[in-house]
């Protein structure tokens, strides 16, 4: 006696009835980057089909989003000056601070998610103010910029706040920021687990972003600790996180499905550059069904536990959904 598991894969109407898992083009937030200028459409070698944009074309993109269906994107600002401490971050007429106005009153209806960081708008390239002495991010002093920099994204018009700095507080210290100016509401995505991956390579490329000396792994996670990477998720939801999340995503599919089964939250993952870039290069050399690949791996993400998938892919998604 055997169990025959192929009785119900025949047919195909019954084989499609028991899926289990669906992708949903409601699940998906897709990155933007932004910088000043204008008709700006800056193509990265590193990322075919990712551009640098200038507001102007964000605007025009986000037509093409709503078309598509999708409804959400994540902002990452290009400044033209960087400093020691990231002061165009902190300005209410920065680039994305311009941008999510910009963006919000041309299409009210796109929900506007806004990357926290320090990393684009330093000199050094770290994720905050340097602490001379550690050679390294200055966990304290950031979590206040950090505060700060999250209400100028809130009066801006952002919809939702995502931190990616993986600094010790960052959560409980922009939610008492944004609450004291009002934004109680305004929820915040937390990258809670956030490992120091070298697929974000491509990434620091388009966004300008790498380190100019050492590298993230005093504020990033190592990305052999299971433990570890479970207690970083868990502590944010304490501090307050609406939204927690998992980045890379693929690498890290273990982890995605752990945190999923330690929380009540939602959880996001971000499918990063690296992996984006991988699929994109082999569909160049001929290697694999660029689609199908590309599906199947949007597919692990939902099964492995995401609620929420921020991907370059998602246009192409999209395409694929609505056909
Ligand atoms: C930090 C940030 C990074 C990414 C998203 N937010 C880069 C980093 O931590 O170095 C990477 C995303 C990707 O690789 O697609 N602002």
């Amino acid at each position: 006696m055997f169990k025959r598991f192929r009785r119900r894969r025949i047919n195909p109407v019954l084989r499609e009835m028991l899926t289990e898992t669906t992708l949903n083009i409601s699940d998906f937030i897709y990155p933007l980057f932004i910088r000043s200028g204008e008709r700006i459409r800056n193509e990265i070698a590193s990322m075919p089909d990712v551009f640098q944009l200038s507001i102007d074309e964000a605007i025009k993109e986000c037509d093409e989003l709503k078309k598509l269906g999708i409804k959400a994107i994540i902002l990452f600002g290009i400044p033209d000056v960087k400093d020691s401490v990231g002061s165009e971050a902190l300005d209410e007429h920065g680039i994305i601070a311009r941008a999510v106005r910009e963006i919000k009153n041309a299409h009210p209806d796109i929900f506007v998610v806004t990357d926290l960081c320090f990393c684009e708008y330093t000199d050094h390239g770290h994720c905050g103010v340097l602490n001379p002495k550690l050679q390294t991010v200055d966990n304290d002093i950031t979590l206040k910029n950090l505060g700060a920099q999250a209400v100028v994204h809130a009066k801006a018009g952002a919809d939702m706040i995502a931190p990616s700095g993986m600094m010790d507080g960052m959560i409980s210290a922009i939610r008492s920021a944004l609450d004291s100016a009002n934004f109680e509401y305004l929820p915040i995505m937390s990258y809670s687990t956030k490992f120091a991956s070298s697929f974000y390579g491509p990434f620091r490329d388009v966004a300008e972003s790498a380190p100019s000396f050492g590298d993230r792994k005093s504020y990033q996670m190592n990305p052999a600790n299971r433990r570890e990477a479970i207690a970083e998720s868990i502590a944010d939801e304490e501090e307050g996180a609406d939204i927690l999340m998992v980045k890379p995503a693929l690498a890290y599919l273990d982890i995605v499905r752990e945190i999923k089964d330690n929380t009540t939250l939602p959880l996001a993952v971000y499918n990063v550059s690296g992996e984006y870039s991988m699929l994109k290069m082999a569909a160049r050399a001929g290697v694999i069904d660029y689609e199908k690949v590309m599906m199947e791996t949007m597919i692990s993400f939902k099964r492995a536990g995401a609620d929420i998938i921020i991907s370059y892919h998602a246009k192409e998604v999209a395409k694929i959904l609505q056909s």
